[in-house]
C-alpha cells in the first residue's frame, strides 16, 4: 500500500474546524487508490506563538520538506501580528517551496444558489491561476521618518520575466484539458512596468499555445464580468493581488467563500506543495460549529490529485457533488443547518 506523509497545519480559528473534517474525508477516500494518508499534525498556531514566542519552530521549513504535501487550515487572529502569521509563515511557504500555481477553481454546482439570478448549475466554472511568489506581495519597500508627517512608505510590487511566463505557461496548459480558453488579468493601462512585462511575457506563452484562445482584460472591467457574465471565463491567469481579490468574488458569484478550495503547488515537485481554503480564520463564526468545511474537504481533494491519487480525489469531489445537490445536510452559509461535523459526517456517508 503506497504512503504518503501529510503535515497538517490546522492554524487558527476556525482553521483546525474545518481541517479535521478535511483529514477525516480525505484518509477514508485515499483507500479508493490503496493508499494510506500518514498524517503529521503540527500545532502551529498563534496560540503557538503566544506559547512560545515563534510562530513554529526554527527548522519548521525543513521539517515541512520531509513531507508530501502540506494541509494548512488558516490563520491570522488578534493574539498575533500579521507580521508574524502571514509574514513568517504563510507568505514565506508559498515562496521557500516555489508553490508559484495558486490554483483556485470556483465552480456554480448543482443545489448551490448563486446571488446570480437565473445561472444554471455548471454554467459557472472557473479556474484561477493566481502567481503565488513574487508580484505585489514581494517583501520589498520599507518606511522612512515612521510615525512623522514626512513620512514615506514604500511598496514595492516585483515582475519578473521567468516569473509571469511560468504561471503563464500553466494556466494554458490546464486550458487544454478544460475549455482551450485563458483569459489574463492585469491593470497595465496604469501600471506600466510590471503589468506590461506580464502582458509581454502572456503574449510570448500564447504563441505556444496556438490551439488555445487567449484573451486579456483589465482588472476593473474583470471585476464587472465575473457578476455580469461570469460564464465567460475558463482560465484566468493574474498576479498575486489580483487573483487574491477575484477568487473570493468568483467564491461568492458560485455561493460561498466556504466552497473555495486552493493548491498552492511547486510544479516541478522539489518541494512539498500545500493545500488550503481560501477563506481565512473567520474570528466571527470561530468556535460555533458552523464553519463550512466543504472547501477544506476540496482542498484536500485538490491535494490527492497532486499525489497521483485521481480516483479518491474523483471520490471526494462525487461526495461533495451529492451533499450539496441531495441539500439535506446544507452547510450554514448557504442557507442550511449543518453544523461542521454534520457536513463531515455527510460527505463520509456519500463516499461509503
Ligand atoms: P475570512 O475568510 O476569514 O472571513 C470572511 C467572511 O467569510 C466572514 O464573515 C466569515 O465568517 C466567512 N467565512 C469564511 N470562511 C467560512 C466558512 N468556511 N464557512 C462559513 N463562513 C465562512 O476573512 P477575514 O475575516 O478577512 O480574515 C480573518 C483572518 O484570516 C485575518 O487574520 C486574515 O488575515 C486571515 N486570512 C487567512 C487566510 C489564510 O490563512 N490562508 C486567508 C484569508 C484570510
Ligand atoms: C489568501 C489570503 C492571504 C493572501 C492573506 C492571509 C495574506 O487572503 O490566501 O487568500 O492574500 O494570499
Ligand atoms: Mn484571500
Amino acid at each position: 500500500m503506497a504512503s504518503f506523509r501529510i503535515s497538517v497545519i490546522g492554524g487558527d480559528g476556525i482553521g483546525p474546524e474545518v481541517i479535521e473534517q478535511a483529514m477525516r474525508v480525505a484518509e477514508r477516500a485515499a483507500k479508493n487508490d490503496r493508499a494510506e494518508l500518514a498524517w503529521n499534525k503540527l500545532p502551529w498556531s498563534s496560540d503557538f506563538y503566544v506559547e512560545t514566542g515563534r510562530i513554529m519552530p526554527a527548522d519548521g521549513f525543513e521539517q515541512l520538506k520531509k513531507h508530501d504535501a502540506i494541509l494548512f487550515g488558516a490563520i491570522g487572529s488578534s493574539k498575533c501580528p500579521d507580521a508574524v502569521t502571514v509574514h513568517e509563515l504563510l507568505l514565506p511557504m508559498r515562496r521557500n517551496f516555489d508553490q508559484y500555481v495558486n490554483l483556485r477553481p470556483s465552480i456554480l454546482y448543482p443545489g448551490v444558489p448563486s446571488p446570480l439570478k437565473d445561472k444554471a448549475p455548471g454554467s459557472i466554472d472557473i479556474a484561477v491561476y493566481r502567481e503565488n511568489t513574487e508580484g505585489e506581495y514581494s517583501p520589498v519597500g520599507g518606511r522612512l521618518y515612521p510615525g512623522t508627517a514626512p513620512e514615506v512608505a514604500v511598496q514595492t510590487a516585483i515582475f519578473t520575466r521567468r516569473g509571469c511566463e511560468r504561471i503563464c505557461r500553466a494556466a494554458f496548459n490546464a486550458a487544454r484539458s478544460r475549455k482551450n480558453h485563458v483569459t489574463s488579468i492585469t491593470k497595465s493601462n496604469a501600471l506600466i512596468w510590471g503589468m506590461v512585462c506580464w502582458d509581454e511575457a502572456y503574449r510570448a506563452v500564447a504563441k505556444e499555445f496556438p490551439d488555445v484562445k487567449a484573451d486579456q482584460l483589465l482588472v476593473d472591467a474583470a471585476a464587472m464580468d465575473l457578476v455580469r457574465r461570469p460564464e465567460q471565463f475558463d482560465v484566468m491567469v493574474c498576479s498575486n493581488l489580483f487573483g487574491d481579490i477575484l477568487t473570493d468574488l468568483a467564491a461568492v458569484v458560485t455561493g460561498s467563500i466556504g466552497l473555495a478550495s486552493s493548491g498552492n503547488i511547486n510544479p516541478e515537485r522539489t518541494f512539498p506543495s500545500m493545500f488550503e481554503p481560501v477563506h481565512g480564520s473567520a474570528p466571527d463564526i470561530a468556535g460555533k460549529g458552523i464553519a463550512n468545511p466543504l472547501a477544506a474537504i476540496l482542498s484536500s481533494a485538490l491535494m490527492l490529485d497532486h499525489l497521483g491519487l485521481k480516483t479518491s480525489a474523483a471520490a471526494v469531489r462525487n461526495a461533495v457533488y451529492k451533499v450539496l445537490a441531495d441539500g439535506k445536510a446544507m452547510p450554514v452559509d448557504l442557507g442550511g443547518k449543518a453544523g461542521t461535523g454534520a457536513v463531515g459526517d455527510a460527505v463520509l456517508t456519500a463516499l461509503n
